[in-house]
């Protein structure tokens, strides 16, 4: 079957820069032209895509590891999609790739600028979530930058999340002693406890994180993989062990804050417990690719590791998922079908 090639496409454009929460005005849907694919260029028609707490970094101007979202233009960000006209040489229509250009229904890029993936494999929705760059995140941060340990004790906070509830699952799979995971809703931490097997979890929205891990960890922790900052880092600093060590994968809880954390007040403990605190960007792990997808991707396969997805339905409807990530709506990976 073939597929008519489009003249016109929808796509989400970032019309304003928030300050402090985003709301749907910042966003426009707009019918867009579809460009003919140049020479090496490929058209897409993007099936799923994936909304990411980063892309509320890139909604703000400042330097980053990433430029900003261009204001007027539509925004980008993983995607998965349905080749339909390819000038690139390794690839053909029909082929089901992997690429940069979401928030869009057709995106026309460079043939070498998308990574050909397999949907019999695993569903389209895993290689934008536990198979891609948030399951890459959690495997690089905890072996690598966290250098986890058989017999540690771990804590992550957003630990629900697409990043989070595979670290606490591979914590354990390697041999972690105990796994204490934090999230925001009482669901969630049945989710935890009951259907990914962490030994302890916690709603940080029900008292004070640093008395919540104490109870949770009476004897200390070994590790923390960050995902939330601010009093989450300050509980973590508390509980952590002589030379215990930390990742900082993200720090959510500031991503919509106008003002400075008020927390940690307690950045002593790195002296007195002679702690290692290493900042994560996934891109710097690009070399464990291959062993990360063959060992997880292995894990799935056997049902030793468990993951959910919430899927917004609509590129009409991908604000609404943004918004609705910034405020925890999501369960596992948050992705937007677009087709
Ligand atoms: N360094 C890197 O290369 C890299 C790569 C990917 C992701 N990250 C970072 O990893 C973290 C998780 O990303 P993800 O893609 O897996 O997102 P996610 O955890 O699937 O979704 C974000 C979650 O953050 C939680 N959250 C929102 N506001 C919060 C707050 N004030 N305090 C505590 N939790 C809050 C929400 O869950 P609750 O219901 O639990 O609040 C929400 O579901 C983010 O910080 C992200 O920036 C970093």
């Amino acid at each position: 079957m073939t597929t008519a090639i489009p003249t016109t496409g929808l796509e989400v454009q970032l019309v304003a820069r928030p300050k402090g929460w985003p709301s749907k005005d910042d966003f426009a849907l707009v019918q867009a032209e579809v460009p003919r694919p140049g020479d090496g260029q490929i058209l897409v028609r993007n099936l799923m895509m994936s909304v990411d707490p980063a892309m509320r970094g890139r909604m703000s101007e400042g330097k980053s590891y990433v430029p900003p979202f261009e204001l007027n233009r539509a925004m980008e960000g993983g995607a998965v999609g349905e080749v339909i006209e390819s000038n690139a040489e390794h690839l053909k229509p029909g082929d089901t790739v992997l690429h940069g250009l979401g928030w869009r229904e057709y995106a026309v890029l460079e043939g070498k600028g998308a990574a050909k993936v397999d949907p019999s494999v695993a569903p389209v929705g895993a290689y934008l979530g536990v198979l891609g760059m948030p399951g890459l995140t959690a495997y690089a941060g905890l072996l690598e930058v966290a250098n986890l340990t058989a017999g540690d004790t771990v804590f992550v906070s957003g630990a629900a999340g697409a990043v989070g509830s595979v670290v606490g699952q591979i914590a354990k799979l390697k041999g972690a002693a105990r796994v204490i995971g934090s999230a925001g809703s009482a669901e969630k931490v049945r989710h935890l406890v009951e259907d990914l097997g962490f030994d302890a979890a916690f709603n940080y929205k029900d008292g004070p994180v640093t008395e919540q891990l104490e109870k949770a960890a009476p004897d200390g922790i070994d590790v923390y993989f960050d995902n939330v900052g601010g009093d989450h880092l300050e509980a973590a600093l508390a509980a952590l062990k002589v030379h215990g060590r930390v990742a900082v994968c993200g720090m959510i809880s500031l991503y919509n804050a106008t003002e400075p954390p008020a927390a940690p007040r307690n950045m002593t403990e790195i002296v007195k417990k002679r702690l290692s605190i290493r900042g994560l960007l996934v891109l710097d792990h690009a070399n464990l690719r291959e062993e990360f997808q063959r060992e997880v991707g292995g894990w799935i396969r056997e049902g030793k590791l468990r993951y959910r997805e919430t899927v917004v339905e609509g590129l009409r409807n991908a604000p609404d998922a943004m918004l609705g990530l910034l405020r925890g709506e999501n369960t596992g990976k948050m992705l937007v079908k677009i087709a």
